[in-house]
C-alpha cells in the first residue's frame, strides 16, 4: 500500500474567527475549518473574549480541518499555532480553568492606567527596553487589571497559583492537557513584560507594571518541538512544533525573509510589517519595534504599523447598522458609487494606534451632505483601510529611509480589486497578492514544518509564493494628493475625543 501523504496542521486564531488549514508541501491549502465566536463589549471601548470560545472553536476548526480532508491525525507531522497577539487571558494552574474573560487586545479599559505611567515618565525606558509605545493595547497593563480587579488574585498570582499566557499559550497549555506553559519571542515580545534585546522577562518592566514573575510562561523560539497534543483530542498525539503572533506569522508565510521586505494584512485590524534583520530598528514616526521570529539562535526583527480596525469596520456596518446582510456585500455597494463623493470614514472605535497612539479619538463620518448614501458608508469603510495604510507606509518609508517599490498584500479584504487598485493607487507602489491569501496559517505551518523538517530551508518556501495578481498605480498625483489631504482633516475630527 502507498505511504498516506503528511501535512501540517495550522491553527490560526483570530480576533473574530478560529481557523485550522492544513497544509501540503507546495503550500497549498488542503483542507479547512472556520467558526466565529462572540465578541464581549462589556463598556464603551472594552472588548472581552469568553476563553472557553476561545479553545471550544479553536479545537472544533481543527476536528473539521481534519474531517473536511477526510484525513487521519496521523498524516499530521507536525502543529503549528499562530494567534491574536496581546489579548490576555489568567487561568487556575490547578484546574485549567481561566478566571476571567479575556481582556482582548482592542480594549481600552487600561488607557487610564497607560496615562498615569506617563506622567510618571516611565515612557522611554519602556520603550528602548520593549521596542514599544506605552498604550493599553499591549497585555502588561491588562494583567495587572485582572490582578487587582479580582479579590485575592494577586497573592495568588504571587504564589504561582495562577498563571497568564497570551492565546498561543493558552492553547498550548490545553493541547498537552496542561503540561506546557509556553509561549514563542514573538508573542512574548506584545507584553510590555520583554525584552527585545536580552530576550528575557525584565525585572524593572515588572516591577513597573506590578506583574509576578511566577505567573508567566517560558519563552521558547518559534521553530521547535515544545510538547506534544494529548492523543484524546484530535485521534493521536501530534508535536506542537511551531508558534508566532498572527501579524509575524503573515510576514514570514508571505515569504518576507529579508531587510526591506514588507506585508501588510487587512484582517479585524490592518498590520503592517517591515523586516529589518537581526538588529532592532528604533522608530521615529510611531511604529513599533517588535520580534518578527527567532529560528535557532537568529532572532529577526521588524518594525510593525499596527491600525486597530479595518476589517472590523465592515462588520460594524453589518452588525451595528445593518446595512449589509453579509460582509461580502459590501464590495458591491461600495461600487455602486464613482467615489467617496467627499465622505470619510474614521473606524476609531478603540482610539488610533500607529501613527497617531491616540487612546480618546474615537470613530468619525464627516464630509455628508444630502446626497450621502449608505454605499458612500461601504465605500468610504473599505477607503479607510487604504488611507490608514498609507499612514502607516509613510512612517515606515520615513523610518527606513527608503522608499517601498512593492507591498505584499494578505487577508480577506485583498479578495477584492476595487480596493487594492485604489490601495496601490494611494501609496504609489506596486500591491503584489500572492495565490495563497492564508499567509497568516502558513507562516505558523511553516515555522512547524521547518523545525520536524518537513520542509528543508527558507529556499523551499520562497518557491512556494506565487504571484495571483499585481496592482500598479495608475492615479494621478493630484489626485492622490487631494484624497489624502481629505483624510488627514478627517482623522484630525476623530482625535482627543474622549477627556
Ligand atoms: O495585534 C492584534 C492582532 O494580532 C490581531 O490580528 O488578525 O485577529 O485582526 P487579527
Amino acid at each position: 500500500m502507498p505511504e498516506a501523504a503528511q501535512y501540517i496542521l495550522s491553527l490560526d486564531q483570530g480576533t473574530t474567527s478560529s481557523r485550522a488549514i492544513v497544509f501540503g508541501r507546495d503550500g497549498r491549502p488542503v483542507s479547512s475549518g472556520q467558526q466565529e465566536f462572540p465578541q464581549i463589549y462589556p463598556t464603551p471601548g472594552h472588548v472581552e473574549h469568553d476563553p472557553e470560545a476561545i479553545w471550544s472553536s479553536q479545537l472544533a476548526t481543527a476536528r473539521r480541518a481534519l474531517e473536511n480532508g477526510k484525513l487521519s491525525a496521523r498524516q499530521i507531522v507536525a502543529l503549528g499555532i499562530t494567534n491574536q497577539r496581546e489579548t490576555t487571558i489568567l487561568w487556575d494552574k490547578k484546574t485549567g480553568t481561566p478566571v476571567a474573560n479575556a481582556i482582548v487586545w482592542q480594549s481600552r479599559i487600561t488607557a487610564p492606567v497607560c496615562e498615569r505611567l506617563k506622567k510618571e515618565a516611565l515612557e522611554e525606558t519602556i520603550r528602548q527596553k520593549t521596542g514599544l509605545v506605552l498604550d493599553a493595547y499591549f497585555s502588561a497593563t491588562k494583567i495587572a487589571h485582572l490582578l487587582d480587579s479580582i479579590t485575592g488574585l494577586r497573592a495568588r498570582a504571587e504564589r504561582g497559583e495562577i498563571l497568564f499566557g497570551t492565546v498561543d499559550a493558552f492553547l498550548m497549555w490545553r493541547l498537552s492537557g496542561g503540561n506546557l506553559h509556553v509561549t514563542d519571542v514573538s508573542n512574548a515580545s506584545r507584553t510590555l513584560l520583554f525584552n527585545i534585546h536580552t530576550l528575557d522577562w525584565d525585572d524593572e518592566l515588572l516591577r513597573i507594571f506590578n506583574v509576578p514573575r511566577a505567573m508567566l510562561p517560558e519563552v521558547k523560539s518559534c521553530s521547535e518541538i515544545y510538547g506534544h497534543t494529548t492523543k484524546d483530542l484530535l485521534g493521536e498525539s501530534i508535536p506542537i512544533a511551531g508558534c508566532a503572533g498572527d501579524q509575524q506569522a503573515a510576514t514570514f508565510g508571505q515569504g518576507c525573509f529579508g531587510p526591506g521586505e514588507a506585508k501588510n494584512t487587512y484582517g479585524t485590524g490592518c498590520f503592517m510589517l517591515l523586516n529589518t534583520g537581526s538588529t532592532p530598528a528604533v522608530s521615529k514616526h510611531g511604529l513599533l519595534t517588535t520580534i518578527g521570529w527567532k529560528i535557532g539562535d537568529t532572532t529577526t526583527y521588524c518594525l510593525e504599523g499596527a491600525v486597530f480596525i479595518a476589517g472590523a469596520a465592515v462588520q460594524w456596518l453589518r452588525d451595528g447598522l445593518g446595512l449589509i446582510a453579509k460582509s461580502p456585500e459590501v464590495e458591491q455597494l461600495a461600487a455602486s458609487v464613482k467615489s467617496n463623493d467627499g465622505v470619510y470614514f474614521v473606524p476609531a472605535f478603540v482610539g488610533l494606534g500607529a501613527p497617531y497612539w491616540d487612546p480618546n479619538a474615537r470613530g468619525a463620518i464627516v464630509g455628508l451632505t444630502r446626497g450621502s448614501t449608505k454605499a458612500h458608508f461601504a465605500r468610504a469603510a473599505l477607503e479607510a483601510m487604504a488611507y490608514q495604510t498609507r499612514d502607516v507606509l509613510d512612517a515606515m518609508q520615513a523610518d527606513a529611509g527608503v522608499a517601498l517599490s512593492s507591498l505584499r498584500v494578505d487577508g480577506g479584504a485583498t479578495a477584492n480589486n476595487l480596493m487594492m487598485q485604489f490601495q496601490s493607487d494611494l501609496l504609489d507602489v506596486r500591491v503584489l497578492r500572492p495565490v495563497v491569501q492564508e499567509t497568516t496559517a502558513l507562516g505558523a505551518a511553516y515555522l512547524a514544518g521547518l523545525a520536524v523538517d518537513y520542509w528543508t530551508d527558507f529556499r523551499d518556501l520562497t518557491r512556494n509564493w506565487v504571484l495571483d495578481r499585481e496592482f500598479a498605480p495608475q492615479m494621478s498625483i493630484a489626485e492622490r494628493d487631494d484624497l489624502y489631504s481629505g483624510w488627514k482633516k478627517a482623522v484630525k475630527c476623530a482625535q482627543h475625543w474622549v477627556d
